[in-house]
């Protein structure tokens, strides 16, 4: 064996030379393990007893992709492509052995190598695209010449890895080799390589996959039409398009050149940052300040449910389909009957698209059971309330479960506003209390807010966030405050929203700016959604609100076909002349003189005072860090990733021209607009969140 450098060492096994990489965790290609590569290879190329050579790692993954964290940072050693060349222009052939997670940087060398073995588990891909980023050693350039133009672009496109069977198929695999013997599997096929006179089969030379597509535009604006909604606010995804035409097209040589360039351009715009921050974050965002990863935790077998409306139908779905059984509960039969009817008509849509068989759809239902008495949940692990948002009724449903529940259980509430440690109290055992709150609709939406109590205990914590990953959602820590950290926020913008088509703008003047930002849709559009006779009462309904009115009206969103807008049979909205008749009488009435309000002053009017809140948040520590603010607001609300989330979008703004604004509307607007002493500091201190 041979030190080839820190992360390489080469191995002879006969006429064979092993290049093995080992740098965990996920052996990045970093300065190192691109020299490693490069000089291991033409090592193995001098010797003149070796006639193959095969490129495997070591640990849990092959190659999974650039050294993310080396972007933006002083280019050294030897680059990519360098090391890529060694392998192409080998005079012996070079076989990866792949297994875990071949991608982005580390499939664009498995695809520089001549031959490909992998086992049945590993997964290939180029997820560049969800860096902002298009593949930029050459992986736009070989794919098409593997698999054809569509397909390729399909798979750079959509970011997902694909399965061994998949790349199999494709071409992209030469051999699959039995799961836990890939280094005696690849040994055997470089063996017959050598044996059989196997050609040095180079990618870049390819030429029938691509043929049949060139001086064929059509194809890449089908593409282009297909995606565009997609990535509305994206900047990579036309640059990857244009680098598979450019395969199709060009030379090879050319196409890579331009590929590399478009790469480069990419990896300097913000949005390539924001992405690259958020794919830290969400990595971030498990780590507790306060709490070893190896904390033991609680195990989850039985979970139950108190209430089965949206919001407990959809909790539960998310524990059905981790495999994990449910008992749900609720206080009359019709309501029960009506919310296991509603899962089980999700799961059966979700059959019909295709997407889950009707053998899914039992085994899901089959884990689901249910109860009119608490008492039914008396061997749950967890239970999770999710009844109507009223102190009251929580802390009787919570006094009620201390008696029943048995001990070590976590008790949680899907609280979205409420105060946890008052919750907490009405139990006996308060450390096994906390928030769990998720975001409507509860199966699909990814965030979850752990809301910490006073007491909750690290163990009970610990298992919050272990299960939030085992039913894929995204768990972030958050304090108890009032509205936690993601409605709290929103609170900002909701009363800015408000204000501002009172002052002189109108509903769709304030959506239409925030959908241009990149938010999914705007804030009146999104009331209309959700009805806004949520928290509506007739009997005590007074105008005082625009919503109000609209209430009264009988305009109470898009399931009445009408609020702050005109819906027609297809809901599409359009404005309403009566709503803007119904908000200039309303502010004529309170004396208001309405005026010009340009889309500069939407935008800073419903976003800084987030950023400001934010700011609140973090000094009073009910988040640990500005990043989990950031995947709150992607993950929950539909923030644009693009930007990297209110803090990260802050800090690229400038803090300094955040604070002036909000100092702006403090003098004029008062003292909603206070900026945070934490806001204030930062920017004397010439600083950002990030540096926190
Ligand atoms: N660069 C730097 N660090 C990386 C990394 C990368 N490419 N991939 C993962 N890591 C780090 C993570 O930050 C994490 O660090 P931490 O333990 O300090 O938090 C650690 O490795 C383990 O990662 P995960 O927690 O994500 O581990 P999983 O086992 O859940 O997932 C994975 C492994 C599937 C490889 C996943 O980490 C992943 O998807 N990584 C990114 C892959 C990627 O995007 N590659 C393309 C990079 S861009 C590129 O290659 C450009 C090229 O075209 C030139």
């Amino acid at each position: 064996m041979t030190a080839v450098n820190s992360v390489a060492e080469l191995t002879r096994e006969g006429d064979i030379a092993v290049l093995t990489i080992y740098s965990p965790p996920v052996n990045a290609l970093s300065a190192n393990v691109r020299q490693g590569i490069r000089d291991g290879v033409k090592q193995a190329e001098a010797d003149p007893a070796v006639k193959a050579i095969v490129l495997i790692c070591g640990g849990r993954t092959f190659i999974a992709g650039a050294d993310i964290s080396e972007f933006g940072k002083p280019f050294s050693g030897v680059s990519l492509p360098e090391a890529q060349d060694a392998i192409e222009n080998c005079s012996k052939p070079v076989v990866a052995a792949i297994h875990g997670t071949a991608l982005g940087g580390g499939f664009e060398v498995a695809l520089v190598c001549h031959y490909r073995v992998a086992v049945p588990s590993a997964k290939l891909g180029l997820p560049e695209i969800k860096l902002g980023l298009i593949p930029g050693a050459g992986g736009t350039q070989r794919l098409p010449r593997l698999i054809g133009p569509q397909a390729a672009a399909e798979a750079i496109l959509s970011g997902a890895p694909f399965a061994a069977a998949q790349a199999k198929t494709w071409g992209v695999v030469d051999e699959i080799v039995a799961e836990g013997h890939l280094r005696e599997g690849a040994l055997a096929f470089a063996q017959r390589v050598i044996d059989e006179k196997l050609p040095l089969v180079k990618l870049r030379d390819r030429d029938d996959k691509v043929a049949p597509f060139r001086g064929k535009p059509e194809i890449f604006e089908a593409i282009r039409k297909a995606n565009a909604r997609k990535f509305r606010g994206f900047e990579a995804w036309t640059k990857a398009i244009d680098a598979v035409r450019d395969a199709v097209e060009l030379p090879f040589a050319e196409g890579a050149k331009r590929e590399r360039a478009a790469f480069l351009e990419l990896l300097g715009s913000m949005q390539s940052k924001a992405q690259r921050h958020v794919f830290f974050a969400e990595r971030q965002v498990w780590k507790i300040a306060d709490i070893a990863d190896d904390t033991p935790t609680l195990p989850v077998k039985k979970v139950g449910v108190i209430g089965a409306g949206t919001m407990g139908g959809g909790i539960s779905m998310n524990f059905l389909n981790a495999g994990i059984p449910v008992t749900i509960v609720e206080t009359a039969q019709a309501a029960l009957d009506r919310g296991l009817s509603v899962i089980r008509k999700n799961y059966e849509n979700t059959a019909k698209k295709g997407r889950m068989t009707t053998a899914d759809v039992e085994t899901r239902m089959g884990l689901l059971s249910s109860a009119l008495d608490l008492g039914a949940l008396a061997d749950c692990d967890l239970i999770i309330e999710a009844v109507f948002e009223d102190m009251a009724i929580k802390k009787d449903i919570f006094g009620k479960l201390d008696k029943i529940a048995k001990p070590g259980a976590i008790l949680a509430s899907n609280t979205s506003y409420l105060d946890v440690d008052a919750i907490a109290a009405t139990t006996s055992r308060p450390g096994s209390v906390l928030g769990m709150h998720f975001f409507s609709p509860a199966n699909v939406m990814r965030l979850l807010e752990v809301v910490r109590g006073e007491k909750t205990d690290k163990a009970v914590l610990a298992t919050a966030m272990k299960t939030a990953k085992q039913i894929g959602k995204i768990g972030v820590v958050v304090g108890v405050c009032h509205g936690f950290v993601g409605n709290r926020m929103l609170a900002q913008r909701q009363r800015e929203a408000q204000a501002l088509i009172l002052e002189g703008a109108m509903p769709w003047d304030v959506d239409r700016v925030l959908y241009d930002f990149g938010m999914p849709m705007g804030p009146f559009a999104m009331s209309d959604l959700a009805g806004l006779d949520i928290g509506w009462s007739k009997e005590k309904t007074s105008s005082s609100t625009i919503r109000e009115i609209l209430c009264e009206q009988d305009r109470r969103g898009q399931k009445t076909g009408a609020g702050f807008y005109d819906y027609d049979e297809n809901r599409n909205a359009k404005p309403s002349a009566l709503v803007e008749k119904i908000i200039l009488d309303f502010a004529a009435a309170k004396g208001i003189n309405r005026r010009e309000i340009s889309d500069q002053e939407i935008l800073e009017r419903c976003l800084y005072p987030m950023v400001n809140e934010g700011a609140k948040i973090l000094e009073e520590g009910k988040a640990q860090r500005a990043s989990d603010i950031d995947i709150v607001w992607i993950n929950g609300y539909g923030w644009p990733v693009y930007t990297g989330g209110p803090m990260f979008w802050a800090d690229g703004l400038g803090l300094d021209k955040v604070l002036a604004a909000m100092q702006r509307f403090e003098a004029t607007m008062g003292a909603a607009f206070k900026p945070s002493a934490l806001l204030e500091k930062l920017v004397a201190e010439g600083k950002g969140f990030k540096d926190l």
